[in-house]
């Protein structure tokens, strides 16, 4: 498995267009498009600092995990997303060391990119999302 880069930092708002004008106004980071991703019960919104993004996160279902962070904890990093070569390698590579991925199987995230998490009780309290650009 290789680690390219930090993709993106992943943020749990109630909604993106109330939280969008701080990163895109205050901070000037541009917006580069919004997007359903209907699997996980999201829409997103990511901003491009040109050396990783930050992607808002609102929930569009009840039982997203989405909602069920903002319930349990409100607003706020919900995780950390790292670029890895190749996605399926990276999967095998951790369940043959005993850490657990919450998607054995990559699947469609964002701009196209497969992607899984690993469960924070193996990475310190942090869930950190394994992306593979498209
Ligand atoms: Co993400």
């Amino acid at each position: 498995m290789k680690v390219i880069g930090i993709e993106h930092i992943g943020i749990a708002v109630q909604s993106i267009d109330k939280g969008s004008p701080f990163w895109e106004h205050i901070l000037g980071i541009k917006s580069t498009g919004r997007e359903e991703v209907s699997e996980e019960g999201v829409e997103t919104g990511i901003y491009n600092t040109g050396r990783g993004k930050i992607e808002l996160l609102e929930s569009i279902k009840s039982d997203s995990a989405i909602q069920k962070f903002l319930s349990n904890k409100g607003e706020g990093v919900h995780h950390i997303c790292l670029k890895v070569d190749d996605v399926y390698s990276a999967i095998s590579e951790l369940e043959e060391r005993g850490i657990s991925v919450i998607y054995s199987t990559p699947k469609k995230g964002a701009e196209g990119f497969l992607v899984t998490f690993i469960h924070p009780r193996d990475s310190g309290g942090v869930l950190v999302e394994l992306a593979q650009e498209p």
